[in-house]
């Protein structure tokens, strides 16, 4: 089973960034323990500021992984492309959020992955993430 949690824009400063919203948790130390937690799964990790950088991380995984989490950050409300790219591949795609985007500016409300995902997690905070692979892991064995 391998697995590739995506994250977007921003979420490279997580602990330090608006941690009133997103915890004060980095994404690494989050991530140590999330791996220890599931040891049959093959995890990789990929972080990008860059819209384009991440389309070409979908299309390199997405026809060989079992599953992709993605947490697109703000192009989730705006990119096309990104939606588009998760479109084209066969890799299951679980959308998540720390926050709870439906509780926020009514721009957060919107999201193209939306369509595109399995399905969407929002609110839990990092452990979004852990309710991600665990989405992943049931369509597997359904
Ligand atoms: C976010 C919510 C987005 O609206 C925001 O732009 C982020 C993080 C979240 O995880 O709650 O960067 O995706």
């Amino acid at each position: 089973m391998r697995i590739i949690i995506i994250n977007g824009p921003n979420l490279n400063l997580l602990g330090r960034r608006e941690p009133g919203i997103y915890g004060s948790a980095t994404m690494e130390d989050y991530l140590e323990k999330l791996y220890l937690k599931y040891p049959e799964v093959k995890f990789d990790y990929y972080q990008s500021n860059v819209e384009g950088e991440l389309v070409n991380k979908i299309h390199e995984v997405g026809f060989t992984y079992d599953g992709i989490v993605i947490n697109a950050g703000a192009y989730t409300h705006t990119s096309i492309a990104i939606a588009d790219a998760v479109k084209g591949v066969d890799t299951p795609c679980i959308e998540v959020h720390i926050s709870n985007v439906a509780k926020r500016e009514d721009f957060r409300h919107i999201t193209y992955l939306g369509p595109v995902c399995v399905g969407t997690i929002a609110g839990f905070g990092m452990d979004s993430y852990r309710l991600g692979v665990e989405a992943l892991l049931n369509i597997q064995t359904q």
